[in-house]
């Protein structure tokens, strides 16, 4: 086996899997990222040195097909060694409850739930045989907090969370820890061209119109005060580094362990009402 450390980044075209590549590298490991179209190669190398680029392996894999995992799979093969898996990839479906499709639902549920256990599932015979490893699961602040318009994602990161808790427990006598990584908001690609808005939101003939045009306003205004990936980044080095075995769950992010202590504090329908009022600010 080699001594080189080698992690598995999903989603690594953009946003947050970019920042984890970059990261990893400048840790010395050697890291296999995973993009699902040819021409996002180039992005991924962009702004790496030559020593980086020597340590990168680049494969391709939509984790949202069994095919494509299979595919992958049989590429793992060449590897003998998996010390860090990030299940990263991922995008969020937004629309009104009501006005949604269960197609929308499953086509959600396929890459952010699914994808993580396809490729989970592809990974852990290696880990097991080695006896170590480390998942790191992007869910999101969105795993623990639903938010109106947003329900697939929501929905799709708390299945996360309760598929990690649960295989967590499972892999632990193998030497595998499971992680969640709960980010707030950031400034990564998922916010634009990452997000499926569903057909009728926003429309004239929307009962949400209202509720849909101020959402738009609220993320329009606070666009900019969203985080900068890297803090994301930093904080998974430190996870898959740890000495000590590491915790089920890691927020980051401005204001979200405030959110948090507050939702568990406060009753439900105070909670609720501070939510809908947050929305009718400028
Ligand atoms: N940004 C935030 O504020 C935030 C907060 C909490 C959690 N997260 C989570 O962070 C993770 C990364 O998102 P991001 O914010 O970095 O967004 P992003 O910039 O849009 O990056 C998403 C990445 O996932 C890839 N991807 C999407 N569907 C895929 C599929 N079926 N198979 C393989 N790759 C796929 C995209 O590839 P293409 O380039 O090919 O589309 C891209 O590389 C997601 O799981 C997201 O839910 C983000």
């Amino acid at each position: 086996m080699t001594t080189t450390k080698t992690v598995l980044i999903t989603g690594a075209s953009g946003g947050f899997g970019k920042t984890f590549t970059k990261v990893f590298l400048q840790a010395g490991y050697h890291v296999i990222a995973t993009i699902r179209q040819e021409n996002k190669k180039q992005d991924v190398l962009f702004g790496l040195s030559e020593q980086e680029r020597r340590n990168l392996t680049l494969m391709f894999l939509d984790v949202s097909h069994d095919q494509s995992v299979a595919q992958f799979q049989t590429a793992l093969r060449a590897y003998n060694r998996i010390d860090v898996l990030i299940n990263n990839a991922g995008f969020a479906v937004a629309g009104f409850a009501e006005e949604l499709t269960i197609e929308e639902y499953k086509l959600q549920f396929e890459t952010n739930f699914f994808g993580v256990i396809r490729v989970t599932n592809a990974v852990l015979p290696l880990m097991r045989k080695q006896g170590f490893g480390r998942i790191i699961n992007i869910s999101s602040i969105s795993g623990l907090v639903g938010f109106p318009g947003l329900s697939p994602y929501v929905s799709s990161k708390y299945a996360l969370e309760g598929y990690s808790e649960s295989l967590r427990l499972e892999v632990k006598d193998f030497g595998i820890d499971v992680v969640l990584l709960e980010p707030g908001s950031f400034q990564t690609n998922i916010w634009t061209s990452g997000t499926h808005l569903s057909e009728n939101a926003g429309g004239d003939a929307s009962p949400y119109k209202s509720m849909f045009t101020s959402i738009n306003n609220r993320m329009i205004a606070d666009r900019e005060k969203y985080g900068d990936p890297i803090e994301v980044g930093v904080l998974a080095l430190i996870i898959a580094e740890s000495q000590r075995a590491p915790s089920l769950r890691y927020t980051v992010g401005k204001g979200v362990n405030f959110m948090l202590t507050l939702k568990r504090l406060i009753p439900w329908k105070i909670w609720e009402r501070l939510v809908l009022k947050q929305l009718q600010k400028p």
